[in-house]
Protein backbone atom coordinates (compact mmCIF):
# COMPACT_ATOMS: atom_id res chain seq x y z
CA UNK A 1 0.00 0.00 0.00
CA UNK A 2 1.62 3.72 -1.01
CA UNK A 3 0.68 6.77 0.50
CA UNK A 4 2.20 9.89 -0.85
CA UNK A 5 4.96 6.90 -1.66
CA UNK A 6 5.59 6.07 1.64
CA UNK A 7 5.59 2.37 1.22
CA UNK A 8 3.19 1.15 4.35
CA UNK A 9 3.79 -2.78 5.69
CA UNK A 10 0.78 -3.68 6.94
CA UNK A 11 1.01 -7.52 6.62
CA UNK A 12 4.44 -9.20 7.32
CA UNK A 13 5.38 -12.78 7.08
CA UNK A 14 1.93 -14.30 7.39
CA UNK A 15 1.24 -17.97 7.20
CA UNK A 16 -2.31 -19.26 7.67
CA UNK A 17 -3.83 -22.52 6.62
CA UNK A 18 -7.69 -22.89 7.00
CA UNK A 19 -8.78 -26.17 6.02
CA UNK A 20 -12.10 -26.76 4.07
CA UNK A 21 -14.86 -26.91 6.63
CA UNK A 22 -13.38 -24.59 9.14
CA UNK A 23 -14.50 -21.88 11.52
CA UNK A 24 -11.74 -19.48 11.77
CA UNK A 25 -11.75 -15.80 13.24
CA UNK A 26 -9.34 -13.04 12.88
CA UNK A 27 -9.28 -10.74 15.80
CA UNK A 28 -6.96 -7.76 16.62
CA UNK A 29 -7.19 -3.95 17.53
CA UNK A 30 -8.14 -1.68 14.86
CA UNK A 31 -5.85 -0.59 12.24
CA UNK A 32 -3.76 -4.38 12.49
CA UNK A 33 -4.66 -4.85 9.18
CA UNK A 34 -7.60 -7.46 9.37
CA UNK A 35 -10.02 -6.27 6.81
CA UNK A 36 -6.60 -6.30 4.61
CA UNK A 37 -6.01 -9.54 5.19
CA UNK A 38 -9.44 -10.25 4.54
CA UNK A 39 -9.30 -8.91 1.00
CA UNK A 40 -6.36 -10.74 0.05
CA UNK A 41 -7.84 -13.77 1.31
CA UNK A 42 -10.95 -13.49 -0.72
CA UNK A 43 -9.09 -12.45 -3.69
CA UNK A 44 -10.20 -8.77 -3.61
CA UNK A 45 -6.71 -7.47 -3.14
CA UNK A 46 -3.42 -8.78 -4.28
CA UNK A 47 -0.47 -8.69 -2.21
CA UNK A 48 2.67 -7.44 -2.92
CA UNK A 49 4.37 -10.60 -2.32
CA UNK A 50 3.66 -13.79 -1.53
CA UNK A 51 0.83 -16.38 -2.58
CA UNK A 52 -2.79 -16.77 -1.54
CA UNK A 53 -4.79 -20.44 -2.54
CA UNK A 54 -8.21 -20.43 -2.47
CA UNK A 55 -9.33 -23.80 -3.19
CA UNK A 56 -6.51 -25.01 -4.17
CA UNK A 57 -6.16 -22.09 -6.76
CA UNK A 58 -3.16 -19.93 -6.53
CA UNK A 59 -5.13 -16.04 -6.79
CA UNK A 60 -1.87 -14.23 -7.78
CA UNK A 61 -1.27 -17.01 -11.14
CA UNK A 62 -4.50 -16.32 -12.63
CA UNK A 63 -5.96 -13.97 -15.40
CA UNK A 64 -8.28 -11.80 -13.86
CA UNK A 65 -11.75 -14.41 -15.77
CA UNK A 66 -10.06 -16.97 -14.11
CA UNK A 67 -10.15 -15.28 -10.65
CA UNK A 68 -13.48 -13.78 -11.33
CA UNK A 69 -14.71 -17.87 -11.42
CA UNK A 70 -13.39 -18.70 -8.25
CA UNK A 71 -14.57 -15.47 -6.33
CA UNK A 72 -18.16 -16.96 -7.41
CA UNK A 73 -16.90 -19.75 -5.04
CA UNK A 74 -16.85 -17.35 -2.33
CA UNK A 75 -19.80 -15.05 -0.29
CA UNK A 76 -18.04 -11.66 1.46
CA UNK A 77 -19.83 -9.56 4.00
CA UNK A 78 -17.70 -6.33 3.53
CA UNK A 79 -17.08 -4.27 7.08
CA UNK A 80 -18.62 -1.35 5.17
CA UNK A 81 -21.42 -3.33 3.82
CA UNK A 82 -21.72 -1.91 -0.25
CA UNK A 83 -24.96 -2.35 -0.77
CA UNK A 84 -25.33 -0.36 -4.25
CA UNK A 85 -27.65 2.41 -3.46
CA UNK A 86 -29.65 2.75 -6.33
CA UNK A 87 -31.01 -0.81 -5.21
CA UNK A 88 -33.80 -1.67 -2.99
CA UNK A 89 -32.94 -4.67 -0.64
CA UNK A 90 -34.47 -7.14 -2.79
CA UNK A 91 -32.53 -6.37 -5.56
CA UNK A 92 -29.35 -6.00 -3.76
CA UNK A 93 -29.88 -9.72 -2.93
CA UNK A 94 -31.09 -10.71 -6.37
CA UNK A 95 -29.07 -9.21 -8.22
CA UNK A 96 -25.97 -11.56 -7.74
CA UNK A 97 -27.74 -14.51 -7.84
CA UNK A 98 -29.34 -13.26 -11.03
CA UNK A 99 -25.92 -13.09 -12.17
CA UNK A 100 -24.62 -16.22 -11.27
CA UNK A 101 -27.35 -17.97 -13.36
CA UNK A 102 -29.80 -18.74 -10.59
CA UNK A 103 -33.01 -19.03 -12.14
CA UNK A 104 -35.27 -19.08 -8.88
CA UNK A 105 -33.37 -15.35 -7.90
CA UNK A 106 -36.07 -14.13 -6.14
CA UNK A 107 -37.61 -16.46 -4.42
CA UNK A 108 -34.37 -17.61 -2.77
CA UNK A 109 -33.82 -13.62 -2.49
CA UNK A 110 -36.93 -13.25 -0.17
CA UNK A 111 -36.16 -16.44 1.61
CA UNK A 112 -32.73 -15.15 2.87
CA UNK A 113 -34.35 -12.14 3.98
CA UNK A 114 -36.52 -13.33 5.79
CA UNK A 115 -33.77 -15.33 7.49
CA UNK A 116 -32.02 -12.22 8.34
CA UNK A 117 -35.71 -11.03 9.01
CA UNK A 118 -36.35 -8.66 6.63
CA UNK A 119 -38.87 -9.86 4.81
CA UNK A 120 -40.50 -6.43 5.67
CA UNK A 121 -38.22 -4.38 4.33
CA UNK A 122 -37.70 -5.55 0.82
CA UNK A 123 -38.65 -2.78 -1.01
CA UNK A 124 -36.59 -0.15 1.17
CA UNK A 125 -33.22 1.27 -0.48
CA UNK A 126 -30.04 1.07 1.54
CA UNK A 127 -30.16 4.91 2.88
CA UNK A 128 -33.77 3.85 3.74
CA UNK A 129 -32.31 1.71 6.20
CA UNK A 130 -30.72 1.72 9.69
CA UNK A 131 -26.85 0.29 10.00
CA UNK A 132 -27.90 -2.92 11.16
CA UNK A 133 -30.33 -3.83 8.61
CA UNK A 134 -27.85 -2.33 6.03
CA UNK A 135 -25.73 -5.27 7.48
CA UNK A 136 -28.32 -7.81 7.54
CA UNK A 137 -29.34 -7.49 3.27
CA UNK A 138 -25.81 -7.34 3.01
CA UNK A 139 -25.06 -10.78 5.08
CA UNK A 140 -28.31 -12.23 3.07
CA UNK A 141 -26.63 -11.36 0.25
CA UNK A 142 -23.31 -13.79 0.90
CA UNK A 143 -24.99 -16.31 1.92
CA UNK A 144 -27.58 -16.56 -0.88
CA UNK A 145 -25.00 -17.15 -3.14
CA UNK A 146 -23.95 -20.72 -1.23
CA UNK A 147 -20.35 -20.31 -0.82
CA UNK A 148 -17.96 -22.52 -0.10
CA UNK A 149 -16.35 -20.24 1.76
CA UNK A 150 -17.53 -17.05 3.28
CA UNK A 151 -15.74 -14.32 4.80
CA UNK A 152 -17.24 -11.38 6.96
CA UNK A 153 -15.78 -8.25 8.39
CA UNK A 154 -17.37 -7.79 11.61
CA UNK A 155 -20.70 -8.89 10.52
CA UNK A 156 -22.52 -8.47 13.88
CA UNK A 157 -20.71 -4.90 14.62
CA UNK A 158 -23.70 -3.37 14.09
CA UNK A 159 -26.29 -5.40 15.12
CA UNK A 160 -27.91 -5.54 18.82
CA UNK A 161 -27.33 -8.46 20.57
CA UNK A 162 -30.61 -10.00 19.94
CA UNK A 163 -30.22 -9.87 16.44
CA UNK A 164 -26.39 -10.53 16.65
CA UNK A 165 -27.08 -13.59 18.72
CA UNK A 166 -29.36 -14.88 15.56
CA UNK A 167 -27.17 -13.89 12.63
CA UNK A 168 -24.23 -16.03 14.67
CA UNK A 169 -26.70 -18.87 14.49
CA UNK A 170 -27.18 -18.74 11.12
CA UNK A 171 -23.18 -18.57 10.21
CA UNK A 172 -22.55 -21.79 12.49
CA UNK A 173 -25.67 -23.33 10.84
CA UNK A 174 -24.16 -22.95 7.43
CA UNK A 175 -20.71 -23.94 8.61
CA UNK A 176 -22.81 -26.92 10.09
CA UNK A 177 -25.32 -28.43 7.60
CA UNK A 178 -23.58 -27.05 4.29
CA UNK A 179 -20.03 -27.26 5.08
CA UNK A 180 -19.16 -23.70 4.72
CA UNK A 181 -15.80 -22.52 5.33
CA UNK A 182 -16.10 -19.59 8.05
CA UNK A 183 -13.41 -16.90 8.05
CA UNK A 184 -14.53 -13.74 10.36
CA UNK A 185 -13.05 -10.98 11.42
CA UNK A 186 -14.90 -10.22 14.52
CA UNK A 187 -14.56 -7.88 18.62
CA UNK A 188 -16.67 -9.97 19.77
CA UNK A 189 -15.28 -12.61 22.13
CA UNK A 190 -18.13 -14.98 21.88
CA UNK A 191 -18.14 -15.21 17.99
CA UNK A 192 -14.06 -15.92 18.40
CA UNK A 193 -15.27 -18.51 21.07
CA UNK A 194 -17.44 -20.19 18.81
CA UNK A 195 -15.14 -21.08 15.91
CA UNK A 196 -12.88 -23.54 15.88
CA UNK A 197 -9.93 -21.72 15.41
CA UNK A 198 -8.69 -17.52 16.20
CA UNK A 199 -6.09 -15.76 15.00
CA UNK A 200 -4.82 -12.72 16.48
CA UNK A 201 -3.24 -10.16 14.35
CA UNK A 202 -0.39 -8.03 15.88
CA UNK A 203 2.17 -6.01 13.92
CA UNK A 204 1.87 -7.83 10.92
CA UNK A 205 2.20 -10.97 12.33
CA UNK A 206 -0.81 -13.50 13.02
CA UNK A 207 -0.43 -15.81 15.92
CA UNK A 208 -2.95 -19.15 16.54
CA UNK A 209 -4.28 -19.22 20.29
CA UNK A 210 -6.56 -21.19 21.77
N1 LIG B 1 -6.42 1.94 0.76
C1 LIG B 1 -5.56 2.19 1.73
N2 LIG B 1 -4.50 3.00 1.53
C2 LIG B 1 -3.60 3.26 2.51
N3 LIG B 1 -3.68 2.74 3.75
C3 LIG B 1 -4.71 1.93 4.02
C4 LIG B 1 -5.70 1.59 3.04
N4 LIG B 1 -6.60 0.75 3.60
C5 LIG B 1 -6.18 0.56 4.88
N5 LIG B 1 -5.05 1.24 5.12
C6 LIG B 1 -4.30 1.26 6.38
O1 LIG B 1 -3.90 -0.08 6.63
C7 LIG B 1 -3.97 -0.37 8.01
C8 LIG B 1 -4.83 -1.58 8.24
O2 LIG B 1 -6.18 -1.28 7.89
P1 LIG B 1 -7.34 -2.33 8.02
O3 LIG B 1 -6.95 -3.57 7.31
O4 LIG B 1 -8.59 -1.66 7.59
O5 LIG B 1 -7.35 -2.60 9.61
P2 LIG B 1 -8.45 -3.26 10.55
O6 LIG B 1 -9.48 -3.89 9.67
O7 LIG B 1 -7.68 -4.25 11.38
O8 LIG B 1 -9.01 -2.16 11.41
C9 LIG B 1 -4.48 0.90 8.70
O9 LIG B 1 -3.36 1.58 9.21
C10 LIG B 1 -5.12 1.66 7.57
O10 LIG B 1 -5.04 3.04 7.83
MG1 LIG C 1 -11.48 -3.57 9.48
Amino acid sequence: MDADNQALHILNGIDLQINAGESAAILGSSGAGKSTLLGLLAGLDQASSGEVYLNQQPLNKLSEEERAAVRQQVGFVFQSFQLLDHLTALENVMLPLELAGEKKYEAKAKQWLDRVGLSHRLKHYPRQLSGGEQQRVAIARAFAGEPLVLFADEPTGNLDSVTGHSIIELLFSLNKDQGTTLILVTHDEVLAQRCQRRFYLQQGKLEERS
